[in-house]
């Protein structure tokens, strides 16, 4: 990972990786190699730092894995996480079939929320020039892929468009009791921002 000061380093990764396995502990099922390979490869050419490009992070990710000698069966497996681990719009379905994707899934989403959630989320919108808030730019539930990646809105607009949506949709019992806390204490945080935004002098 290249040194990136909006939240996708080789940190978030450690994060998700970290993350994953100890969902993975209390889904018995899961085969943990796969896990592994899909939260440390998960944004390996995210589509926000490829020009908008789905396909890239699944292409680059199959590549790195051939060069790796992996079988035919874990390179799908793995390139399954990787293409359909983003959210993709409030309105928009989650593709994400296999258990070991879903762990990897709720592992990322859970580095969105909380206090990293927070910096993470400033930090992408200021590095896109997003502003951090306009009351007269509402939030938008979007309906499709493309809407959410052009969408114009503000970084306090994006808790309301994703991150306070997300606890509601983790795919595992364990993610949804740790995402619960963390949606908490986001929900404050926002309640304390829009109080001092409304203060008069
Ligand atoms: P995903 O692929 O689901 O978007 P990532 O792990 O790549 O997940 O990172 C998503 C994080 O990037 C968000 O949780 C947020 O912190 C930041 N981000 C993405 N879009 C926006 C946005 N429009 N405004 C502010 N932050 C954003
Ligand atoms: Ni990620």
């Amino acid at each position: 990972m290249p040194p990136d000061s909006t939240g996708h380093d080789w940190w978030h990764v450690y994060r998700v990786w970290k993350n994953a396995l100890k969902i993975a502990k209390y889904e018995k099922s899961a085969d943990k190699y796969i896990v592994q390979l899909g939260a440390l490869l998960h944004d390996i050419a995210d589509y926000k730092f490829n020009g908008g490009d789905e396909l890239a992070g699944g292409r680059i990710a199959a590549e790195c894995l051939k060069r790796a000698s992996a079988s035919e069966e874990t390179i799908s497996r793995v390139c399954h996480i990787v293409d359909n681990v983003s959210y993709r719009g409030a309105r928009v379905k989650n593709e994400m079939k296999s258990i070991e994707g879903k762990i990897v899934q709720d592992a990322d989403r859970l580095d969105a929320l909380g206090a990293i959630g927070i910096a993470r989320a400033f930090a992408y919108g200021g590095m896109k020039g997003k502003l951090i808030y306009e009351p007269k730019i509402r939030p938008v539930y979007h309906k499709s892929f493309n809407e959410y990646k052009s969408s114009q809105g503000t970084t306090i607009n994006h808790f309301y468009e994703k991150l306070f949506l997300l606890h509601g949709r983790m795919n595992t019992k364990i993610g949804k009791e740790l995402a619960e806390e963390r949606d908490e204490y986001m929900r404050g945080y926002l309640k304390q921002f829009l109080k001092e935004w409304k203060v008069s002098p």
